[in-house]
């Protein structure tokens, strides 16, 4: 074990930071709809030289959506997830509670912080933006798998808002300033939560047989696929919410130009940044390192 992460630490930095979501969010804190949302490392749109300026902000934009939309679905499973593994650790180390109750207290406060930003989109917008759902079903399949499985799918899920922020966002002066703060924000507590899965992974993979740690990985692996199933249907409502929001024709070519490049920012953002990201991997490797191979191999389809 490389870190040095404790359930201590995580606490007093949680108790540090602590925000709340009318800090964020409200009042004069508005959406500035003339300036982009996503860094374009994760929006990937200048490349589409045959939009204008406006059209290419326009989509950077309904990624922004898209990206509120997505935190706001995953963060569906993670809470419950961290709430039944709290409820199996009530005792003994208050430390350890207390750290987990506040991981599981934060990203519920995430969940209806990404709302009160979606509302505020939509309200600004003017036209309605599609996502994948219903949360509830995605909840579902998640949660069938085993805690180990679950849990290392929620450490790549954790590791990449640290890097969205990280390469993307710190130092971006571009981008709206509202959701700069929401990103920054989210990283800031997201901080605490790499750490906190990361205990929890390594807890979980420490009393799991060889079988079940293969079926973990396989699962995985499963859950990827999944997620990979909703962001390819989600690249055609970014390119359909494009087309009604601005109402340009495109011509075959250039619709399979907008949903190819959609789809590669969205496999780079929820995909290939978890899959590369060094501190995920390095856990993989504490636990199975022909696993971190494996993911290594798979990684470029999603970079
Ligand atoms: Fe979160
Ligand atoms: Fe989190």
């Amino acid at each position: 074990m490389k870190h040095h992460y404790s359930y201590q630490a995580a606490l007093e930095a949680s108790e540090r930071i602590g925000w709340k979501v009318d800090d964020i969010i409200g009042g004069d804190k508005r959406l500035d709809f003339t300036k982009p949302f996503m860094p374009e490392s994760l929006a990937q749109v200048k490349q589409l030289s045959f939009l204008t300026p406006e059209e290419q902000l326009t989509l950077n934009q309904i990624r922004g959506h898209e990206y509120l939309a997505m935190f706001g679905l995953v963060e569906e499973f993670i809470l419950p997830y961290v709430v039944n593994h709290a409820r199996s650790q009530l005792s003994g180390d208050d430390y350890r509670v207390r750290a987990l109750l506040q991981f599981a207290g934060e990203e519920a406060k995430h969940i209806h912080l990404f709302k009160r930003f979606r509302q505020e989109f939509e309200a600004g917008f003017g036209t309605k933006c599609d996502f994948i759902g219903p949360a509830e079903d995605i909840k579902r399949f998640v949660l069938s798998h085993s805690p180990l499985g679950v849990s290392i799918a929620i450490l790549h899920i954790e590791w990449i808002t640290l890097r969205h922020y990280i390469e993307g966002v710190r130092d971006n002066q571009d981008l709206d300033l509202q959701f700069k703060s929401l990103l920054k924000h989210h990283w800031l507590e997201e901080s605490q939560h790499t750490k906190l899965d990361t205990l929890i992974v390594e807890s979980v993979a420490s009393t799991a047989t060889g079988d079940e740690i293969d079926q973990a990985f396989q699962e995985y692996a499963a859950i990827g696929e999944f997620l990979d199933k909703g962001i390819q249907q989600q690249a055609e409502f970014d390119v359909e919410s494009f087309r009604t929001a601005t109402g340009r024709q495109l011509s075959k070519r250039e619709r399979d130009d907008v949903t190819a490049a959609v789809l590669k920012g969205m496999r780079w953002s929820y995909l290939g940044t978890g899959m590369t990201h060094p501190k995920f991997l390095e856990t993989v490797q504490g636990i199975k390192p022909e696993a971190r191979q494996q993911i290594e191999q798979m990684a470029p389809m999603f970079c």
